[in-house]
């Protein structure tokens, strides 16, 4: 695959391989810190967006073309996998997702269909597409939900600041927590291989809340189902697994066999790297807060994250989150053109 590819420096990192300056792409790189972004916004829903295999694409190619970034990612969302499954999803400005029908309870899980692939072709048909714009310049990134963030979601209905009904189902209903987590799990396995077979280059297993679990509950509520999947998906291309709470989970989610972690910006990069098993690569870590900073502290905070990898292989430069909405378009282009002048 990487070799077809006209700029291949990403998945060469991923796959633990010497790059002569790190990749860089950023999470959220196609959004709302993008004029052009809210050109198409204001035209069509979010959910329109996705859906509709030529403005997704659309989408995907701007920081392509504008920010020059070293891989695409498919503009998509997580939540479209439990909106096929039966979730009744709707984003409102400002609001944020929500699911009108939360999974609460057994006959609620029951209902949830596992048989929904035919419900996600759009994203096949938008992967297609971007692959014909992008006509080999750079990787394409697909990605899915992990389920614990999924469930997250299916059960509070909403984004959430403590996850208190999802901990409490955790606590008092675990076989009703792992009936659905393994529905989610099993779905998730039959996307990205549909994703893979529509030609996307490597794969990213969102895990973003993970972070509000315990060690304990990570393992039996969390890494058992990335497991199952990183174990059942085509590993034909790179798999990154990111999750906000990398900095403590980071060596469990290594036992799941993941190419690439994907790292929060609390730890320091090069001790994750250097506990994992030798070959797996890391990505990150930049607080993407420090993108609202002077150019100069930009620069400077990025330079200090390099000299700190230098001599690591298997480094993908990002943010160990993603880029907010106000955060200004020429700062995130200064941060990417900072990378793309350095040289190890
Ligand atoms: O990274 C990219 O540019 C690719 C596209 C992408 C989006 N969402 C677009 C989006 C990706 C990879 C995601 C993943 C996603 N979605 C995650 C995991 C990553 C993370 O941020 O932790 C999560 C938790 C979601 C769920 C989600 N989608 C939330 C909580 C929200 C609203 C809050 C917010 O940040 O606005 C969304 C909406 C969403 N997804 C937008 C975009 C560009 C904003 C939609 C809009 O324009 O109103």
């Amino acid at each position: 695959m990487s070799t077809t590819l006209q700029n291949d420096l990403f998945i060469r990192a991923a796959l633990g391989q010497q790059t002569e300056r790190p990749p860089v792409w950023m999470m959220r790189q196609a959004g709302r810190f993008m004029p052009e972004y809210w050109e198409i916004k204001n035209k069509y829903s979010f959910l329109e967006m996705c859906k509709t295999p030529e403005i997704a694409a659309d989408v995907t190619m701007l920081p392509v073309d504008l920010l020059d970034i070293d891989a695409a990612i498919l503009f998509s969302d997580i939540l479209v996998t439990a909106e096929a499954m039966g979730g009744d999803l709707s984003f409102e400005q400002g609001v944020g997702p929500r699911f009108a029908n939360p999974v609460r309870s057994m006959a609620a899980a029951d209902q949830l269909a596992t048989d929904c692939l035919d419900k996600l072709q759009y994203v096949a048909d938008a992967i297609r597409v971007i692959q014909q714009r992008l006509n080999g310049r750079i990787p394409l990134i697909g990605f899915a939900g992990a389920p614990f963030t999924i469930l997250s979601y299916l059960v509070e209905g909403a984004s959430s600041k403590d996850f208190k009904l999802t901990k409490l189902m955790l606590n008092n209903e675990p076989a009703l927590a792992h009936k659905i987590l393994q529905k989610i799990a099993d779905v998730t396995v039959d996307y990205l291989n549909m994703q893979i077979d529509a030609g996307v280059n490597a794969i990213q297993l969102f895990d973003s809340w993970a972070l509000a679990l315990s060690w304990n509950d990570y393992k039996e509520f969390s890494h058992q189902y990335n497991t199952y999947i990183l174990s059942k998906i085509k590993r034909t291309v790179p798999v990154i697994s990111f999750c906000k709470g990398s900095s403590v989970f980071a060596p469990i989610m290594a036992e799941a066999n993941p190419d690439v972690v994907s790292v929060d910006w609390n730890a320091d990069l090069k001790n994750i790297k250097q506990a994992l098993p030798s070959g797996m690569a890391v990505q990150g870590n930049l607080d993407p807060f420090v993108l609202y900073a002077d150019k100069k502290v930009i620069e400077t905070k990025i330079l200090q994250l390099f000299e700190r990898m230098r001599g690591e292989n298997g480094f993908i430069f990002n943010l160990g989150h993603g880029i907010m909405p106000d955060i200004p378009f020429d700062n995130v282009k200064h941060a990417i053109d900072v990378v793309k002048g350095f040289r190890y």
